[in-house]
């Protein structure tokens, strides 16, 4: 049973990812990367470095691509998977945003097969890797097709599918819903990824027990809170599942700090950790005035010092 980190654009970056290993994640994705971004950009294009790197603390990762014209998918997973840096090759077809999913790109995969399948065949027949594919359930509620598509990717030789549980209409409203998850598990025999909406333990130990899946992919959940990994792998071995601490989180978000600072410009890294604070400050005595405090704050070194002084005022 494997419990993975989903993608999560903006977010899920390699200081992130090394996190969430830390408490035993098995795998991750990188965000998503555009096809056509890759095999147009300079080599050096530091927006597109950014998203490509890999820290050497991460054990597994896989490389997930976004794009409509099957030519570019080839070519950017024939170069990707053969650098050495991942463990496979994703196909976003999930993605719901409108500039991406009108475009036909992400989740607008699921409402043209004949594409969708032209692409998958593509990528299989280049990457040196495995190829995996990240779907929703369908483009709405009209066109429930997850387990047609389900069925075509897996005779186009992917090797893995993970499934969100929502149709991209429903963007990220309502609820993920795993009887359909279920229902692609039961149509496939590669092994079957479930996502969507597991944010404790429980929900996992409920969720993988239902449907009956190989593994799932955590997303929301695991935003300000790595610890969600080692809690469902405590949770399916039976141990007891126990809390971080105030010390454990503070700490934690002073290392992910250090680390997007060592990497990015510091007014980058300021700005960019105000939303991970805010996330590890979640159900904390007074969060929702830290956080205010935090995003006035303009210096890395006042917001250092303001975590340390929670974690000391805790504990005195
Ligand atoms: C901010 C954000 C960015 C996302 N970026 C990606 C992405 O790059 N690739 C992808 O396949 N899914 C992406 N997703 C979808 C997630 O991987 C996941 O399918 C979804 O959030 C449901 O899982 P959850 O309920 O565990 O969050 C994104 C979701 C969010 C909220």
């Amino acid at each position: 049973m494997e419990i993975r980190l989903a993608p999560l654009a903006g977010i899920t970056d390699w200081p992130f990812r090394v996190l969430c290993f830390e408490q035993g994640c098995d795998c991750a994705t990188t965000e998503m990367v555009s096809a056509l971004g890759y095999v147009y950009a300079p080599k050096n294009h530091p927006a597109t470095q950014s998203l490509l790197r890999r820290d050497p603390r991460e054990p597994r990762l896989i490389l997930q691509l976004f794009g409509k014209e099957p030519d570019y998918m080839a070519r950017a997973a024939e170069e990707l998977s053969r650098c050495g840096d991942y463990d496979g090759i994703d196909i976003n077809m999930g993605c719901p945003a409108h500039k991406v999913a009108s475009s036909g790109e992400g989740s607008g995969l699921m409402r043209d097969p004949a594409l969708a399948e032209r692409i998958i065949r593509a990528v299989v027949k280049a990457s040196a890797l495995p190829v995996s594919v990240k779907m929703r359930l369908g483009w709405d509620a009209a066109h429930i097709n997850a387990v047609e598509m389900a069925r075509l990717a897996e005779d186009c030789g992917v090797r893995e599918i993970a499934v969100h549980g929502r149709t991209r209409m429903q963007m990220y409203a309502g609820e993920a819903d795993w009887d359909m998850i279920a229902k692609v598990k039961q149509a496939v025999r590669v092994p079957v990824y479930g996502n969507g909406d597991i944010f404790t333990a429980q929900d996992a130990l409920e969720r993988i027990k239902n449907s009956g899946v190989d593994g799932v992919l955590i997303g929301r959940g695991a935003q300000g809170n790595p610890w969600l990994f080692r809690q469902i792998k405590d949770a399916l071995a039976g141990r007891e599942i126990t809390q971080p601490t105030l010390r454990e989180k503070m700490e934690t978000a002073l290392r992910h700090y250090d680390m997007l600072l060592n990497w990015k410009p510091a007014h980058v890294a300021v700005s960019e950790m105000r939303k991970h604070i805010g996330w590890y400050l979640r159900g904390e005595r007074g969060a929702t005035q830290l956080r205010d405090r935090i995003n006035r704050m303009e210096r890395a070194e006042e917001v250092q010092d303001l975590l340390r002084r929670l974690m000391e005022e805790n504990e005195a």
